[in-house]
């Protein structure tokens, strides 16, 4: 194997008693007995407006841990002013010192603030301590890293210069002139982290909009970047309104782009604001986005049943189903169906659905209450239709938290709503279909849906194997075998989809900050 320089955080197994656990312990005590005042920072300011917000545990509604501000039209036109003018020079910090801050971070995040940044993600996300762990620890401290290891790689590479005595080639990376816009989404708290500072890294100022529901987490990692160096300006940490914040931006002569995780329609009103606006830019904002999925798990007659599922009840229903990359469709063949079946209904009778904290919790509540009404909306359009019976689950509670239980629906209509539309919750649906109908299949799995973000094919044929991987190449942007089709991991899958699931930029690996880079060659002639 080749000497890969830079390492993946190890996940911590916080076994009873372990020093991760006590310091998580304490973490969440420490968290949950306060409700934390976070400011609007621009520039090196605080900024408080009549717009106050809370953040609550979904878990546990009632209990808020977070009090908030949304920054007005005018504060984010002083945000704007603020990053333009910080980018100026932050675009001249050298990249090797830039790395230097990056690194520090990531060590701050992986010693002495990883009990905190997982705690304010379970509380606040409802994230058991396994899913924080992954996200807030691991993934957030390895896009840290493997940026900084991509854009030190990427930007070693110089032209040639056929004859150095006359001519010198050279290329130099600088950041986009203006200013960059983060809109981060709830489900994991380390795409914030990515989303706002790899432009950061690249050498542009940010303006940041953190989910209101993932707010404590998120401001944990600003400030700790803070903490570790990156200068005031460089990032700055606007809660906002979603459209008040994106027809703001878009109106500025200034605005250089926005790195996004969201839904279809804000990212399709977002180009449409750039659209109309085009004429006003310095520059062509890049526009980079990421908007979910409907993703499959497709299982042949050939797949080993206990690797479909134990791979389908994870990817299905953990973090209840809300992570972009969830299995919500199915495909299984009449063989396979009733082991299959059986499996699948034993295994999610065991799943402990409650308060995250708990360490046998499976799963906690679904992320506030309009993700509830969606949700249950769609069990019970399942419970109302001939063509769909639920096999499993199905209760929905919100009287203290969000609480939906894991739901493992059969459906005779492969292209029912509830196979085709993003659901974004603990929801499985499954269509049996004749062996021999493969074909068909595929073909459903490539057009009953807009989506292209994940996607897996359980077969140990390996020329089947073959063939599907050819067959649904403009299915997903990532594709897995034999396995589920959660867990990207950074550096080794990079992640991202096409269609409408976004522009595909594949955050986690090596060109993803380059999007944010604006090269410039240099020929200087003597
Ligand atoms: N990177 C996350 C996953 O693959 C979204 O599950």
């Amino acid at each position: 194997l080749p000497d890969f320089p830079v390492q993946n955080e190890p996940v911590l197994g916080y076994l009873k008693n372990s020093p991760e656990r006590k310091q998580l312990e304490e973490a969440i005590k420490q968290v949950s007995s306060q409700v934390e005042e976070v400011p609007l920072i621009i520039g090196d300011k605080e900024y408080k407006t009549d717009d106050v917000r809370y953040q609550v545990m979904p878990h546990n509604h009632k209990h808020k841990i977070a009090k908030f501000y949304y920054a007005n039209k005018e504060i984010l036109n002083k945000a704007i002013q603020v990053a333009t003018e910080t980018q100026k020079k932050w675009d001249r910090v050298p990249i090797a010192e830039r790395i230097k801050i990056w690194d520090r971070a990531a060590t701050m995040m992986s010693k002495q603030y990883r009990a905190n940044l997982n705690a304010t993600t379970m509380l606040g996300q409802s994230k058991t301590m396994i899913q924080a762990e992954i996200d807030s620890a691991a993934e957030l401290i390895d896009f840290f890293r493997f940026n900084s290891y991509f854009f030190k790689e990427a930007t070693k590479y110089q032209p040639i210069s056929e004859n150095p005595r006359e001519t010198i080639n050279s290329m130099r990376y600088r950041g986009v002139d203006g200013f960059m816009a983060a809109v981060a989404p709830f489900n994991f708290t380390a795409i914030g982290g990515n989303l706002a500072y790899t432009p950061a890294l690249a050498g542009n100022s940010v303006l940041w909009k953190p989910s209101d529901t993932a707010l404590l987490s998120n401001w944990q990692i600003f400030k700790i970047c803070r903490e570790a160096g990156v200068p005031a300006g460089v990032v700055n940490f606007v809660p906002a309104d979603g459209p008040v914040f994106g027809d703001t931006i878009t109106a500025s002569p200034m605005f250089a782009g926005i790195n996004f995780t969201g839904s279809v329609p804000t990212f399709q009103r977002l180009w449409d604001q750039v659209g109309k606006n085009l004429n006003k830019y310095v520059n062509f904002p890049r526009l980079i986005g990421e908007c979910g999925g409907k993703n499959y798990h497709f299982v042949h007659s050939s797949a080993d049943v206990m690797t479909v599922v134990n791979g389908t009840i994870r990817s299905a229903f953990e973090y209840c189903g809300q992570k972009c990359s969830a299995c919500s469709r199915m495909y299984v063949p009449e063989s396979l169906w009733p082991k299959i079946r059986e499996g699948l209904l034993a295994e999610r009778d065991k799943l402990k659905i409650g308060d995250p904290t708990q360490a046998d919790a499976f799963m906690g509540a679904v992320i506030d209450a309009r993700a509830f009404e969606r949700i249950s909306g769609y069990i019970n359009h399942a419970k109302n239709s001939k063509n769909l019976k639920i096999l499993g689950g199905g209760k929905c509670d919100n009287s203290v938290g969000y609480f939906i239980e894991p739901t493992i629906i059969q459906t005779t209509d492969p292209k029912d709503k509830i196979m085709t539309e993003e659901i974004f919750g603990p929801v499985l649906t499954i269509y049996v279909y004749k062996d021999g109908k493969e074909d068909e299949i595929m073909e459903l799995i490539d057009t009953s849906t807009q989506f292209a973000l994940t996607g897996a094919v359980f077969a140990r044929d390996v020329p089947f194997q073959k063939k599907a991987l050819d067959t649904l190449r403009m299915t997903s942007g990532n594709f897995y075998i034999n396995d589920k089709s959660t867990g990207s991991v950074v550096g080794q899958q990079p992640f991202g989809g096409a269609r409408m699931s976004g522009t595909n930029d594949k955050a986690g690996g090596p060109h993803y900050v380059l999007r944010f880079a604006n090269p410039q060659a240099i020929k200087e002639t003597f």
